[in-house]
C-alpha cells in the first residue's frame, strides 16, 4: 500500500516545525498541546485563544474562548455562545475536549470591517519539483461565527472582492496582499514538505490582523476544494487545480 495514504496528520507537529523556522516563525501564532497550564498561560496572555482538535478538518470541534471583565469567560463553537465563572472554566473546557488531542492556539483578530471572521484558502502544488500557488480563495465566515468553512455557513469569495469592498483595501494595497500572501504560504510549504516529502499538494489557511500581518492558522495535508474554490462563482480556479493536479509531482 502506498505510503501517500497514511501520512500522519498532525497540526500541532506542523506548527512546531514552523515555530522552529526562522523564515517563517513570525508568522505562527503561538500554539501548544493543550492542558490545564497551557490552558491558563495562554489565556493570561493573548486573553482569547482558539482550541481545536490535533486532526482536525471542517472546523469540526474548534472553539474560542475569550476572557471578559469580572472572571468570566465566553466559549464561542460555530455560532453558539455560553458564559463560563473562571473557577469552573477548566472542567468545562475539559469535559468539551474529552474525546482527543486538542492544541490550544492564539487567537488572531482575522475579522472584516462589519466584524465577519475571515480566513484565506491557499491551495499549493508541486509543478516540476517547485511549488506554484493553484489558487487563493478568500473564506467569510457567517456572521456572528468564529469559523470561516462553508460547512458552518460560510462563504467563498473571490480574494480581490474579499480585500476591497470587506477589508477597503485599495487597487495597490490588495496587489501588494496578495504578493506578500503567495510568497509567505511558498515559503512554508517549502519546509512543511520535508516533513512529509511525497505530498505534491497542500492548503495553507490564513488570517490577516488589522495591523495586516499575515498569520498562518495551519497547514492542510489533504486539502479538498469542494468546500471552497468550486463553490466561487466564478469557476476559473476550481478548474485551475483541477488542471494543475494533473501535472504535479
Ligand atoms: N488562531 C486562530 N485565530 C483566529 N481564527 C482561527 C484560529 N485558528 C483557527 N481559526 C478559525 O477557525 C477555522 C478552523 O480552524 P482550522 O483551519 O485550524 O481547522 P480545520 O478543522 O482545518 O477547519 P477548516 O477545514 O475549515 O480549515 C479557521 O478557518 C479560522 O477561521
Ligand atoms: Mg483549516
Amino acid at each position: 500500500m502506498s505510503i501517500k495514504k497514511h501520512q500522519v496528520k498532525s497540526k500541532l507537529a506542523v506548527a512546531y516545525q514552523l515555530m522552529h523556522t526562522p523564515e517563517v516563525e513570525g508568522h505562527i501564532p503561538e500554539t501548544e498541546l493543550l492542558y490545564e497550564n497551557s490552558f491558563k498561560r495562554m489565556m493570561k496572555k493573548h486573553g482569547k485563544a482558539y482550541i481545536k482538535p490535533d486532526r482536525g478538518r471542517k472546523s469540526r470541534g474548534v472553539m474560542q474562548v475569550e476572557r471578559l471583565k469580572d472572571n468570566r469567560f465566553k466559549i464561542r463553537q460555530g455560532s453558539d455562545m455560553e458564559y463560563v465563572d473562571s473557577h469552573e472554566l477548566w472542567t468545562k473546557i475539559k469535559d468539551l475536549t474529552r474525546d482527543r488531542r486538542y492544541l490550544i492556539q492564539q487567537a488572531i483578530d482575522s475579522v472584516t470591517k462589519d466584524r465577519r471572521h475571515f480566513d484565506l484558502r491557499c491551495h499549493v502544488l508541486r509543478i516540476n519539483g517547485k511549488w506554484k500557488i493553484g489558487g487563493i480563495c478568500g473564506r467569510l465566515g457567517k456572521r456572528g461565527s468564529v469559523v470561516t468553512t462553508s460547512h458552518a455557513g460560510g462563504t467563498p469569495t473571490l480574494i480581490k472582492t474579499l480585500f476591497t469592498r470587506h477589508l477597503r483595501y485599495s487597487r495597490r494595497e490588495t496587489s501588494d496582499m496578495i504578493q506578500k500572501v503567495e510568497k509567505c504560504v511558498v515559503k512554508t510549504v517549502n519546509n512543511v514538505s520535508r516533513m512529509y516529502p511525497n505530498l505534491k499538494e497542500y492548503a495553507v489557511d490564513i488570517g490577516i490582523d488589522p495591523k495586516k500581518r499575515i498569520w498562518i492558522y495551519e497547514v492542510n495535508i489533504e486539502p479538498l476544494i469542494r468546500g471552497n474554490f468550486k463553490l466561487l462563482p466564478d469557476k476559473t480556479l476550481y478548474r485551475r487545480i483541477r488542471y494543475m493536479r494533473k501535472t504535479a509531482k
